[in-house]
């Protein structure tokens, strides 16, 4: 494949850098920890009247999950139990503050990320099979595997690269938009318009067409094909059902992996001893992965939208205030994980937040995982004696509502 060749490296650095214009909105110019911020909220109640950037005294109007809405009371919570409890009663903490139109303007609210109950069910269900752990071989062997062998061709004489550009940033969005039958030569297209919802169905509708005749093995004949039954019987998805789900995956599918592979790279090159002993055990690299998405989730905040007057953790909560999950303070939270801070593959499992939780427990985690588990094994198999460059600035974490590493320069051979 010489797709990944294609990939613009200058336009890369511009739409997968936290730091950048692109992306600053949600908090990229931060280089700040937010953790001994969040352990301090925690031990003083699991849940705090006010958004987490506000209770962690950042100014301005950060742009993620439920934010802004200006008009609405705010609540955050900070602990494994009162998130979880979030998750898992979605009839009182909704994912989104009313009904959800699906023939309404494309984009996540009238995507099933918003949706709930039976709705949620019946949306979820169209794509569910292509996203469970069995299937994560057919991802692997129509885009994953062909990649990940691309993008190290590119590099691999030269003795360095710089992972974040070179490597993380192009798999998922490649694995992505290869599923929706897009072009290589416009896969940075669909990163860039993303603040466009409308132009991201603009590139998928011919392709929707086409698929609706002529089905492919991929994920968007999937959609095309699929009927989804209602009050009113038994309908095809329309075109604007299926560019709301389109634009939801594209957006999922190519933004987050690209930081939470970082944040692992990053985690094990720092530990010379610990990326010696996940190049000789496989099974430690999934550890290493399922730690990463604990330790330092890269979206570690998301919102439900209360619908009924309740009280979580002792707090009181009016129908219509918005509530902050604040998954990456859960996933540190000392009541469930000792030595929450330290980053130990090794230590025994137990599920975090990092991927949600409930019915809208992330679609894409066995995808994600696979795209991490084949991406960092080939770094391991070509690259002898891969390490962190050390003339170069090591990496950085950055960002508040999307976290993730600056560069990550290294050499081999
Ligand atoms: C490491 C990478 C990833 C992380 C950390 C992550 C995280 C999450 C989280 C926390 C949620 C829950 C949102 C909520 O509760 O409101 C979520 C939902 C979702 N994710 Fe992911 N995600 C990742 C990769 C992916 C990929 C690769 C895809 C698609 C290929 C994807 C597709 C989705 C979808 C469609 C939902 C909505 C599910 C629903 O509403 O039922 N994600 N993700």
């Amino acid at each position: 494949m010489s797709g990944a060749q294609l990939l613009d490296r200058e336009r890369i650095k511009e739409l997968f850098d936290l730091r950048a214009n692109t992306l600053s909105f949600t908090g990229g110019l931060q280089a700040i920890d937010p953790y001994p911020l969040w352990h301090e909220l925690r031990a003083s109640g699991p849940v705090h009247p006010g958004t987490v950037h506000e209770l962690c005294g950042l100014e301005g109007d950060l742009f993620w999950h439920g934010l802004p809405e200006p008009d609405r009371t705010h609540f955050s919570a900070f602990s494994f139990a009162a998130c979880d409890h979030a998750h898992r009663t979605p009839e009182v903490f909704a994912s989104s503050p009313g009904a959800v139109d699906t023939e309404g303007d494309v984009g996540y609210e009238s995507s099933m990320l918003a949706m709930g109950g039976v709705q949620h069910r019946r949306y979820r269900a169209l794509v569910q099979p292509s996203f469970v752990p069995a299937k994560a071989q057919w991802w692997i062997g129509k885009w994953i595997d062909e990649t990940v062998n691309a993008l190290i061709d590119s590099f691999v004489d030269q003795g360095s690269a710089e992972l974040n550009v070179d490597f993380c940033a192009a798999i998922p969005v490649l694995t992505i938009t290869g599923s929706f039958g897009i072009d290589v030569a416009r896969a940075l297209d669909v990163r860039e318009k993303l603040r466009d919802p409308s132009a991201v169905a603009d590139i998928v509708a011919p392709i929707v067409e086409a698929r609706r005749s002529d089905p492919q093995d991929d994920l968007l004949s999937v959609l095309a094909q699929a009927e989804v039954s209602d009050e009113d019987g038994t309908h095809r998805l329309t075109d604007a059902e299926i560019h709301s789900f389109a634009y939801l995956l594209l957006a999922a599918g190519s933004g987050t992996t690209w930081k939470q592979m970082g944040i692992t790279l990053a985690a094990l090159l720092t530990r010379p001893d610990l990326l010696d002993a996940v190049r000789n055990d496989r099974a430690l690299l999934k550890s290493a992965i399922e730690e990463s998405v604990r330790w330092e989730a890269t979206d570690p905040m998301f919102s439900r939208w209360v619908v009924e007057d309740t009280e979580l953790e002792g707090v009181a909560m009016p129908r219509g205030s918005v509530l902050h999950l604040c998954l990456g303070a859960g996933n540190r939270d000392p009541e469930r994980w000792e030595r929450p801070d330290e980053y130990d593959p090794r230590r025994s499992p137990k599920p975090a937040m990092g991927f949600g939780g409930g019915p809208h427990i992330c679609l894409g985690m066995h995808v994600a995982r696979a795209e991490m588990f084949v991406g960092i094994s080939a770094l391991l198999d070509r690259l002898p004696n891969l390490r962190l460059d050390p003339d170069a600035p090591p990496p950085e974490l950055v960002g508040f509502y999307e976290r993730g590493v600056t560069e990550i320069p290294v050499l081999f051979g």
